[in-house]
C-alpha cells in the first residue's frame, strides 16, 4: 500500500521536487525529429518537468534548446525567427545560438555587452528520430545513453508522440501491467472474447492480433536490474518432440525513469513516458525493426487513425470526461472497449483515472506485482539520488543491448534470464549495487 506522501513523491516532477530532481539527471526526449523537419523551420514549444523551453533547428541542421522566455524582456522565443544559425526574438531582435551565445542585440549595439552575457541554453542532441535534452545540473551532465533503436536506417523506425492529460506514472504503470492486456485490449490480445470460432492467430507484420495469447493470466517473474527491472509473463508452452516440457515466456524491460521495451514478434516498441508537468505526459512510441515500416498501417495497429482523438499535427490526445474519454458506446457490441486500438485504450484509461491517481485508495491484488515493483524501484532511485548517489540506471553507459523478448519457448526449469544476459538481470546482487552506484 502506498501512502499519500509517497504518492506525492512519485508523481510531482516540477523544479525542486524529489522526482523532478531525479529525472533531471537524465537525457530525456523533448520532441520528435519530425517536429523540427528542416533547417530554419519554425521553433517548437517544449514543456518538460513543469518548465517551458523552445527547441529549434538552425541553418546547419543542428538542434538547440533554450529557456522559452527571452533573456531581454521575456517574450516567448516560440514566436521567434530561426535564421542564419540562430534564433531571433521577434520583439527587439536579440539573436541566440544553440549554445546560448548572444549573436546580436540590435537595440543595444555594444559588442562587449553581447560577449558578457549568455542565454540559458541546454545541451540538446538528436538520435533515433528523437531530440533529447539535458536540463539537470551542468556539472552532473551524464554521458548520452544509446538504445538499440538508434541503429539502422530511419525507415526502420516508426515514431509516434501522444500528449495525454494525465500524470506520467499512471501511464507508466499501465505499461508494466500485464493483467490488463487480455481484458482492456481483448480485441487485440484475446480476439475470441466474443465469438471463439472467429479467431485465427496471425503474427504478420501489421496484424492487429499479433499480441494474441490463449492464456491471459500468466505467472509473472520479476527481477531487478541496475536500471529498474525486467519481468517475464510465463505460460505453459508446448511439449517438444523429444518430450521436453516448456514455458512460453514474454519479457519486458523497464528502464527508469521513463522507459520500457515491449516485445512484438517482428519488432520492438521502445516507449518513454516523459512528464510535461504533473498533469500531462508526452508518450514517445518508437517501433523499431529489421525492415522499413508502413506508417499508415502502424497508425491503424496502434489505433491512432481516429482523428477525433489524435492527429499527427499536434500530437494531442483529446479524451476528456466531457467526450466520455473518446468512447463510442454504440460500438461496444462489436468491440470490447468502444475505443478501438491499443493507444486510445491505454490513454483513455489513464485520463479516466483523473490527473493524478489517488493511490492510497487503491485495492491492489497479486496481479499488480509489476506495478508495485515499478513504484518501489522509482522510490529506490529517489533514495539513491537523495543520498547524493547516481539514480538507478544513470551509471549504465550503453542501453543498446537491453531488450525485450517476444513469446519464446524455454524448457521448464531453465532460467529465461539466460536468454537476455545483456539485460544485466543475472548480475549478482553485489554487482547490481555497484552498477547502480550504491
Ligand atoms: S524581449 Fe526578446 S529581444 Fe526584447
Ligand atoms: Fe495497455
Amino acid at each position: 500500500m502506498i501512502t499519500a506522501e509517497q504518492n506525492r513523491l512519485l508523481t510531482q516532477v516540477g523544479p525542486g521536487t524529489a522526482m523532478g530532481g531525479m529525472m533531471r539527471r537524465f537525457w530525456l526526449p523533448v520532441c520528435t525529429s519530425a517536429q523540427l523537419p528542416k533547417p530554419d523551420c519554425p521553433p517548437l514549444h517544449v514543456r518538460l518537468l513543469g518548465e517551458n523551453f523552445v527547441a529549434f533547428r538552425i541553418s546547419s541542421g543542428e538542434v538547440g534548446m533554450l529557456e522559452e522566455y527571452c533573456m531581454h524582456r521575456r517574450a516567448s522565443l516560440v514566436l521567434g525567427r530561426v535564421e542564419d544559425n540562430g534564433i531571433r526574438c521577434l520583439y527587439h531582435g536579440w539573436k541566440f545560438g544553440v549554445d546560448g551565445t548572444v549573436q546580436e542585440t540590435p537595440n543595444h549595439c555594444d559588442d562587449r555587452f553581447k560577449a558578457s552575457i549568455r542565454a540559458p541554453a541546454y545541451p540538446a542532441r538528436e538520435a533515433g528520430g528523437l531530440v533529447w535534452a539535458y536540463i539537470g545540473p551542468q556539472e552532473l551532465q551524464p554521458p548520452f545513453q544509446p538504445y538499440a533503436f538508434f541503429d539502422g536506417h530511419d525507415a526502420n523506425r516508426c515514431i509516434f508522440r501522444v500528449n495525454t492529460p494525465a500524470n506520467y506514472l499512471q501511464l507508466y504503470e499501465g505499461g508494466t501491467d500485464s493483467s490488463h492486456v487480455g481484458i482492456l485490449h481483448c480485441n487485440l490480445a484475446n480476439p475470441d472474447w466474443k465469438d471463439k470460432a472467429s479467431f485465427v492467430p496471425d503474427a504478420s507484420d501489421y496484424s492487429s492480433v499479433a499480441m494474441a495469447v490463449g492464456d491471459n493470466a500468466p505467472d509473472i517473474d520479476l527481477e531487478n536490474t541496475p536500471y529498474g527491472f525486467h519481468y517475464a509473463a510465463r505460460r505453459d508452452g508446448p511439449v517438444l518432440d523429444d518430450g521436453t516440457t516448456t514455458d512460453s515466456v514474454r519479457v519486458t524491460a523497464v528502464i527508469l525513469p521513463t522507459g520500457r521495451i515491449i516485445p512484438i514478434a517482428q519488432y520492438q516498441f521502445f516507449i518513454f513516458e516523459v512528464p510535461q508537468d504533473d498533469f500531462k505526459t508526452s508518450t514517445y512510441i518508437v517501433a523499431h525493426g529489421p525492415k522499413p515500416f508502413d506508417r499508415a498501417k502502424m497508425r491503424v495497429v496502434l489505433g491512432l487513425n481516429n482523428e477525433k482523438l489524435w492527429t499527427e499535427r499536434d500530437s494531442e490526445y483529446l479524451a476528456t470526461p466531457e467526450n466520455r474519454f473518446g468512447q463510442d458506446v454504440s460500438r461496444m457490441g462489436e468491440t470490447w472497449s468502444g475505443l478501438e486500438g491499443l493507444v486510445p485504450e491505454d490513454a483513455s484509461i489513464g485520463v479516466s483515472m483523473g490527473p493524478i491517481v489517488e493511490r492510497h485508495k487503491e485495492m491492489l491484488v497479486a496481479a499488480d506485482s509489476a506495478v508495485v515493483r515499478l513504484r518501489n524501484r522509482l522510490l529506490d532511485s529517489l533514495k539513491l539520488h537523495g543520498a547524493g548517489k547516481n539514480p538507478l540506471g544513470l551509471s549504465i553507459t550503453d542501453y543498446s543491448k537491453v531488450r525485450s523478448l517476444a513469446d519464446t519457448n524455454v524448457a521448464k526449469g531453465k532460467r529465461w534470464q539466460e536468454l537476455l544476459p545483456d539485460n544485466l538481470g543475472n548480475t549478482q546482487d553485489i554487482k547490481t549495487k555497484e552498477l547502480a552506484g550504491i
